[in-house]
Formats: C-alpha cells, sequence, structure tokens
C-alpha cells in the first residue's frame, strides 16, 4: 500500500482533457508553462487574470487541474466523513477557473441529482476551457454548471450555497482581499452549509489556510476536518499542517511537466468549516487526525495526531489492541483516528 492515498481522475475528466487539450497543449518548454510556474511559485497578487488566453488555460489544465483537483476530492472526502449523510444541494466554487473543485464535488456526491454549481472566476479563457471540458462530463450537474465571470477582489456579492469551495486561490488575492473573499463566501453559507479551502501545502499556503480558519471560527463556524477541534492550531513555529494526495501522471501531464515518476504528490492544506444548524446536527470532527506518516515497529504502529483536545499527540497502538492495530496498519497520513467505525470496538485481550 502506497503511503500517499492516490486520486484518480473521473474517467470523464481525464478524457475531456485529453480530446480539449492533446493536440494543443504546450510543451514544457513553452513560455506559457514557464509563466504559470513563475507565477504560481510567487506570491504576488496580480491586477489582471494570470490565465489570459486559451494557450494559458490550456497550460494550467494539462499542468496543473489534476493535481488541484486531487487535493480538493481528498479534502471533500475527508469532510464527507464528517457530514454523514449530507448531500448540499448548490456548490459555489469561488476562483473555480477550469473547474478542479466542480469536478471534485460532483465526484464527491455522485449520482444524477449531484450538487447544482456555479464557478465564479475572473478569467474568461479559464471559464471557457471550464465550460469545455465540463460538456464532456457523463453527470448531468456538472454538464449544467454556470460559468460566470466574476472578480473576487475587494467584497464580493455572492449568492447563497450549502457548500462554497476556495480552492487555490487566497495566494492570488491580497492579504485585504483574501480577509474580504473568507468573510464573503462564510456569509454565502446556508445554516448547515460548509466553506472549503484549500491551499498548497506549503509554509504559506498553510499559514492562509490558517488565517481563513480564524475568521470562520469567529464568525461562528465548527470546523469539521482535518482539525478534531475549532480551537486554535497546534502546529506552529516552523512546522505545518499539511496533507498529500498522489496524482498519477498521465501521457498529457507528462508532456508538460516531463519527469519519469508516474505520479507526483501533491501536498496541500486545507480547512472544511460548517455554519452550524440543519445538516450540521449529524456534522462532526473526528476524534484525531493522523498528521504524519505512521511509523510501523515490530508489533506497534505509531500515530502522530492531532487531539480534540487541541494537542498533538502521539499514540502507540500494539498488536494486543487487536482491531485497532490492524486499523493502525491500515492508517495514512490524513486518515481520521480512529477510524471512522471503529470507535467503539474493545481491544482484544493481550497475548
Ligand atoms: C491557481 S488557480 C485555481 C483554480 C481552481 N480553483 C483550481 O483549484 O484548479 C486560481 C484561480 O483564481 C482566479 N482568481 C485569482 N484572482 C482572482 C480575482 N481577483 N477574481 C476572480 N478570480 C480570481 C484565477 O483566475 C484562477 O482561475
Amino acid at each position: 500500500m502506497s503511503l500517499v492515498p492516490t486520486v484518480h481522475l473521473p474517467d470523464d475528466l481525464a478524457a475531456a482533457l485529453t480530446r480539449r487539450l492533446a493536440a494543443t497543449v504546450p510543451t514544457q518548454a513553452s513560455a506559457q508553462v514557464d509563466r504559470l510556474i513563475e507565477n504560481y511559485r510567487g506570491a504576488t497578487p496580480t491586477a489582471a487574470p494570470v490565465l489570459r488566453d486559451a494557450a494559458d488555460a490550456a497550460a494550467y489544465a494539462a499542468y496543473r487541474m489534476p493535481a488541484t483537483y486531487a487535493a480538493a476530492r481528498s479534502a471533500l472526502a475527508a469532510l464527507r466523513a464528517r457530514t454523514a449523510g449530507w448531500t448540499p444541494a448548490v456548490h459555489l466554487d469561488l476562483g473555480g477557473g477550469t473547474g478542479a473543485a466542480r469536478w471534485a464535488v460532483a465526484d464527491a456526491w455522485p449520482g444524477d441529482a449531484g450538487p447544482a454549481g456555479t464557478v465564479l472566476d475572473w478569467s474568461a479563457a479559464a471559464l471557457d476551457l471550464g465550460r469545455a471540458l465540463a460538456a464532456g462530463s457523463a453527470t448531468p450537474s456538472v454538464r449544467a454548471t454556470t460559468w460566470t465571470r466574476a472578480p473576487l477582489s475587494g467584497a464580493p456579492d455572492l449568492p447563497p450555497a450549502d457548500l462554497v469551495t476556495v480552492s487555490y486561490v487566497l495566494g492570488e488575492l491580497t492579504p485585504g482581499d483574501r480577509a474580504a473573499l473568507v468573510d464573503a463566501a462564510a456569509g454565502a453559507a446556508r445554516a448547515g452549509g460548509v466553506v472549503l479551502v484549500a491551499e498548497p501545502g506549503t509554509p504559506d499556503g498553510y499559514a492562509r489556510v490558517i488565517a481563513a480558519r480564524d475568521r470562520l471560527t469567529a464568525a461562528g463556524f465548527t470546523v469539521l476536518a482535518p482539525c478534531p477541534h475549532s480551537g486554535p492550531c497546534p502546529v506552529t513555529g516552523t512546522d505545518w499542517c499539511h496533507f498529500a494526495a498522489r496524482v498519477p501522471r498521465s501521457a498529457l501531464h507528462r508532456q508538460v511537466k516531463g519527469g519519469t515518476l508516474p505520479y507526483e504528490d501533491e501536498k496541500f492544506s486545507y480547512v472544511a468549516a460548517l455554519r452550524p444548524a440543519g445538516a450540521g446536527a449529524d456534522a462532526a470532527p473526528a476524534a484525531h487526525r493522523v498528521v504524519r506518516h505512521p511509523q510501523t515497529r515490530k508489533g506497534q504502529v505509531l500515530l502522530d495526531l492531532c487531539a480534540a483536545s487541541g494537542d498533538l499527540t502521539r499514540t502507540t497502538v500494539s498488536k494486543r489492541l487487536g482491531p485497532l492495530y490492524r486499523a493502525a496498519r491500515d492508517a495514512r497520513w490524513g486518515d481520521p483516528w480512529p477510524p471512522d467505525g471503529t470507535e467503539r470496538e474493545r481491544p482484544e485481550p493481550s497475548e
């Protein structure tokens, strides 16, 4: 079992990307990809869209969309596990670009009656490509997505939604605009609705997530994932809380990014927080979250956990704990602990 969970693109998204981009996507040496890499490494907000034209949007979709999809899909899986039986009726994707989070939401809550959705972004080129990709979706709700050009700086006026995603966007905004966008997202979330913020799993990305988390909790939201509590984050100093998703690299991906590995690991930080009421009745954070790769020793597994108490702890799960030990051997970085459904399992008698 790989240490990092693999996230596969849905077949219809992979096919749509190949169909739309294989013939036109720039090669790794192209000016578009170089510029995008430079922009996304930099922390400088721009006054105009980074994705300026169809070639930029194509480069982004080939170069970054599989990874941002994987990050959003992983965070949504964690959220879904905390909100038993809840399906958001309306999804609002802020700075949604080519639609990675939109596809991820449809995959997280599958079915023909999946969440209806709107993508807001200021890049017409990204929206055009997103719309074209979505037209190839097997899921009616993805095909029916509304793609709306909208600047998100200032304090945007947003329509109400059950799930508001802000995925890999805050880094492109000034600190003032970031705060205003998080506040606007919080204001758009209906009672029982959720705001999900995801950023690259870097110290800067984590700092932006924590700042967003602080604003959401100050507005009365309850953190559902990844944190087991809504108090101050215990990860401080030079450390930063992040997770990883493994993204298999397609031929298209390799065409843009080069490299020999058949996969790449996307590191991401995120927070999903609930405006209490309604669906919140069944929503609760995990008791603990595994925050590092578990370490396996002979007859025991060492788990580094973030706990509901608000502390970081290390627990040793020994073989004598039977089912819990077997669960610990399967646990991975980013998982809830104990795994859902085993909270009430009792240790087996000592050997
Ligand atoms: C890194 S991309 C992320 C796209 C998408 N959310 C994803 O996860 O793949 C950032 C997106 O935010 C959009 N964006 C950045 N600043 C914006 C602004 N001020 N108003 C509206 N959209 C903005 C960009 O056009 C781009 O599509």
